[in-house]
């Protein structure tokens, strides 16, 4: 009997969390319903995938992006590891919703333990729109998921032909298919029609060697016994009210979207000042979308306690901080982790 010489495909495990990806229009309206098809639709839709890799689909949501929780984070990243652990699979591709995807791939890019591939990946346009861009999103990102050169990466995200690393995307605009963007520090690759071009390596601690990585067991399946962060929107003359709402609501954790080098007024400040001085981690990012917060340049970090998101977006700034508070409330190892992560 005659025997193929070609190699086996590499086994990928696909997760599904809904998002427009699997998203249809509404029937004469202008919006669209998300997870409304399933991945095993979206993946025959796209009959070429079957020349890059064996998939397995696993539902893990079904749900819109802005609903995912930490619960939700933290039964993906199981499921993640899970699947990263067996030495069957070569690498975990994401479909997810792109509103907060910048941050749980982020969250993913801390807690999961692997040096294989882990992609997320979604769509502007939902399934059934003119020009959906989620087809060629998810074959570009079963290929990179695919690819041994992806290993090591950290979690990465892929849209709109490009790869993304998960600390650096930020979304950037509200509906175009471009809205991805990664800054500073610029793309993990470009990827077109499943041909890869990987550029440098992340500069930051991920994954295998992240202090957050495995996830432990969640000790109570209860919402409140987790560390609350908020995350207060600075702007001209603001007020001091918010922030102490924050601290009467239960936050153990504050980030400041400051103005400019994450600055804030006055009343602002004494009122995060007397936070930290009751135990809260008052950490001050920006809401300019670029460019380093250092400390105790227009700020006094040091005489308030506070801390400095470094390169970090508020809601990625949200994300490390979750899981620093589980391990520390000191603002000094804190601030160790906004340098390192
Ligand atoms: C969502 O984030 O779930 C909705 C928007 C999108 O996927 O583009």
């Amino acid at each position: 009997m005659a025997r193929s010489s070609a190699p086996a495909l590499p086994r990928i495990r696909v997760l599904a969390t809904g998002g427009t990806i699997a998203g249809a229009q509404v029937q004469g309206g202008r919006g669209y319903k998300a997870a409304a098809f399933s991945v095993d639709a979206l993946i025959a839709a796209v009959p070429q995938l079957g020349e890059l890799a064996q998939l397995e689909v696993e539902p893990v949501a079904a749900i819109g992006s802005q609903d995912m929780d930490e619960a939700t984070w933290r039964k993906l990243a199981t499921r993640a590891q899970a699947a990263l652990d067996d030495p069957a699979i070569a690498g975990v591709v994401i479909t997810h919703g792109t509103d907060t995807m910048e941050e749980t791939a982020f969250f993913l890019n801390l807690v999961v333990r692997t040096e294989k591939p882990v992609v997320l990946v979604g769509a502007m346009r939902p399934a059934t729109a003119i020009s959906a861009d989620g087809p060629m999103n998810l074959f570009n990102a079963i290929a990179v998921a695919a690819h041994p050169a992806a290993r090591d990466r950290g979690v990465l995200v892929v849209a709109n032909d490009e790869v993304h690393f998960a600390r650096e995307i930020a979304k950037t605009n509200t509906t175009q298919v471009g809205t991805f963007a990664s800054g500073h520090r610029g793309l993990a690759g470009l990827v077109n029609s499943g041909r890869i071009h990987f550029y440098a390596p992340p500069v930051r601690r991920h994954t295998a060697r992240s202090e957050f990585a495995p996830l432990p067991a969640a000790t109570s399946p209860s919402e409140s016994s987790r560390p609350r962060v908020d995350i207060i929107y600075a702007h001209a003359g603001m007020g001091r009210e918010l922030i102490d709402a924050a601290v009467r609501a239960g936050a153990r954790g504050l980030i400041i979207a400051g103005v400019g080098d994450g600055n804030l007024s006055a009343l602002a400040q004494t009122a995060c000042a007397e936070a930290a001085r009751a135990g809260l981690a008052i950490v001050r990012s920006s809401r300019t979308g670029g460019g380093v917060v250092e400390r105790n340049i227009e700020i006094d970090d040091d005489r308030h306690g506070f801390i400095a998101s470094d390169e970090l977006n508020p809601q990625k700034a949200r994300v490390l901080l979750v899981l620093g508070l589980t391990r520390t409330c000191d603002p000094h190892a804190l601030q160790e982790m906004f340098f390192t992560y």
